[in-house]
């Protein structure tokens, strides 16, 4: 008895440490040397059921309501890893007694052709991770170095490999929001451009 008390406490606290916070709501903004680009917001646009990709979006002052579901975002993390967590939105559809709502974490869609890899919100159970710096850029850590022989690992590096990029998801041709992988080469697809993602929080509480 005693033995299945403290399995519960402790299976309680794990899935305590484990469970999901979710940040107050956000917009995502580009940070650019290119001025079509800079300034712009980014929105969820439609990439298949249930499939959104990161679109480029009008200028950021040119939006009245950058609370609109389909400019909001979050990030979900756990209490353990406050800084370590996923891209999140939150699918709402339908109206009346047939809505609902499914919350969405961003991966890193990868084609083998390539080495742009697209960003997309779509039910899985291995989202990208990712964080915020003090700027609210937003970034993925590594710890890996294979330009070296032999690799090294241990050194932590922020990369900020965004791009916007004219993508092609199963016919659904845009500019969105890209993942270049390495940090050597450039993207390949020749219509990327380098962006930083700065997020900015809607609500205050
Ligand atoms: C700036 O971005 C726009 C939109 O993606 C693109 O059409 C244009 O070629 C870019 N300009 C430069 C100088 O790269
Ligand atoms: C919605 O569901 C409620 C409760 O089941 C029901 O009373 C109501 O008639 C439904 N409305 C419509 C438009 O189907
Ligand atoms: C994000 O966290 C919220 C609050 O815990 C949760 O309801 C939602 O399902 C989470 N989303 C994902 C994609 O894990
Ligand atoms: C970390 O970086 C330092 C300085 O560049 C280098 O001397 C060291 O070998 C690196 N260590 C690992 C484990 O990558
Ligand atoms: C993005 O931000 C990082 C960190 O501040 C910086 O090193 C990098 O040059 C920026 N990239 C672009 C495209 O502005």
């Amino acid at each position: 008895m005693q033995l299945i008390t403290a399995f519960a406490a402790s299976a309680l606290l794990f899935t305590g440490a484990l469970a999901q916070k979710q940040s107050k709501p956000f917009y995502l903004e580009l940070k650019s040397d290119n001025s079509s680009l800079n300034g712009h917001v980014l929105d969820a646009g439609h990439e298949g059921a249930a499939i959104e990709g990161l679109l480029l979006g009008p200028k950021a002052s040119a939006v009245p309501k950058k609370t609109a579901n389909y400019y909001t975002f979050n990030f979900n993390y756990t209490r353990s890893l406050p800084n370590d967590g996923q891209l999140v939105w939150n699918l709402e559809g339908g109206s009346g007694n047939d809505s609902f709502s499914e919350s969405e974490a961003m991966t890193l869609y990868l084609d083998p052709s390539t080495n742009v890899a697209l960003a997309l919100f779509y039910p899985t159970n291995e989202p990208q991770s990712l964080s915020f710096d003090h700027d609210n850029n937003m970034y993925i850590q590594s710890y890996l170095n294979d330009r070296v022989n032999p690799p090294q690992s241990g050194n932590r590096t922020n990369l900020y490999n965004w791009y916007m990029c004219e993508s092609n998801y199963e016919g659904y041709i845009y500019n969105t929001l890209n993942w270049v992988y390495g940090t050597k080469y450039g993207p390949q697809n020749p219509s990327c451009q380098a962006v930083n993602v700065t997020r900015t929080f809607t609500k205050s509480s």
